[in-house]
């Protein structure tokens, strides 16, 4: 079935895969089943990061659900938080098609998709069903502007969409690093950021996190991790996918978007440990995990959790069991006896 995708162009494939997943998802006994089967349930993986608690560290990076269509599916394939969205404040199309590329050779994506998503509402009516079901998942909430809005007013956006949804996520990320919104990546910096935060740390008493480009300087990371100290935001997620295009050979590498996968993770772990010096904030590390010596590095470097969205896709359904038992494997190799006791350390 995984392999048969691939045959697929690759939204079609995404499309088909999200579609069959929603459904599972509604289905409460043929859920609980695979669940026991595939969840890696032990109390050695459990986190608390910004005052929320997480059955293991591995969550579903923002963009593969959307519309939080299938979070019993997210659940049941073992990972311990889903992050739904991008969510902006009105349904948008996103750009035409094809707008995802898959660069099999570098093990990597390119995407251009552009916020294609069926607005906040829709998501929190989902989401609020969801959370009446009970199941044990955490989740998170990315939130960004409609394209046709002014940057000068995208403050606006993000409260609209943050008042929707406040009361059914777990934590909230801002994201102002997504290179397929034009000048979206302009609120990173300085004024811009300021600003937004100032408008938004108000706006919640939830955890409020910042998602950040693998592309800024050493010297805008550090503003970044000013601001976030500034207005006391609980973490960041870092990073989102790159412009940048380096020893790619794959024909498609010269696509427009964001890359993302096996090419980013130098970059990922460069940018993680860069943050980590600063103290007072939990981060989220995500691009180009695919083993377990990967997850096991971020959390090492000072990830509180990861998350994963091209290893998923190249490593199909039983990826997140397999990372998660293969973390258990390495921390009884190394005497760690919990990831708590990681973290305190
Ligand atoms: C098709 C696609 C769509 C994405 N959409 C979003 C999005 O809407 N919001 C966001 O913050 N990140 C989005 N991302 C970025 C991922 O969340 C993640 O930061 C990035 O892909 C790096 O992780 P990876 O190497 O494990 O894929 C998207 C990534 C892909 C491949």
């Amino acid at each position: 079935m995984h392999r048969l995708l691939f045959a697929l162009d690759p939204e079609t494939a995404h499309e088909l895969t999200l579609g069959l997943l929603a459904l599972w998802s509604e289905r409460g006994p043929l859920l609980e089943v695979p669940a026991r089967l595939l969840r890696v349930e032990d109390p050695r993986l459990r986190v608390e990061a910004f005052g929320v608690s997480f059955p293991n560290p591995l969550g579903l990076a923002a963009g593969m659900d959307k519309d939080a269509r299938a979070l019993g599916a997210w659940w049941a394939l073992g990972f311990g938080f889903a992050e739904v969205g991008t969510l902006t404040p009105r349904p948008q199309e996103g750009n035409p098609r094809p707008r995802l590329f898959r660069l099999v050779e570098d093990r990597a994506l390119i995407n251009r998709m552009g916020f294609n998503n069926r607005g906040a509402e829709e998501a929190a009516t989902r989401l609020k069903r969801f959370r009446q079901r009970g199941l044990p998942l955490p989740i998170g909430v990315n939130l960004g502007k409609n394209r046709d809005t002014p940057l000068e007013r995208a403050a606006e956006d993000y409260l609209k969409a943050l008042r929707l949804l406040e009361p059914f996520g777990d934590y909230f990320v801002l994201n102002v690093s997504s290179p397929n919104t034009p000048g979206l990546r302009t609120l990173q910096e300085g004024p811009f950021l300021d600003e937004l935060l100032a408008r938004l740390r108000p706006a919640t008493p939830k955890p409020l996190l910042l998602k950040v480009a693998p592309d800024l300087s050493p010297k805008a990371l550090d503003e970044v991790l000013a601001l976030a100290k500034k207005h006391r935001l609980q973490g960041l997620v870092a990073v989102n996918t790159t412009l940048a295009r380096e020893g790619l050979k794959s024909p498609l590498a010269r696509e427009a978007g964001g890359l993302s996968g096996r090419p980013l993770k130098g970059r990922a772990l460069e940018v993680l440990r860069h943050l980590a010096q600063a103290e007072g904030l939990a981060l989220v590390s995500v691009g180009g995990v695919e083993t377990p010596l990967d997850l096991w590095e971020r959390l090492k470097a000072g990830a509180s959790l990861v998350q994963v969205y091209t290893g998923f896709v190249y490593g199909g359904p039983l990826f997140p069991r397999r990372l998660l038992l293969g973390l258990l494997r390495l921390m009884e190799a190394e005497g760690v006896s919990s990831l708590g006791e990681l973290r305190r350390s």
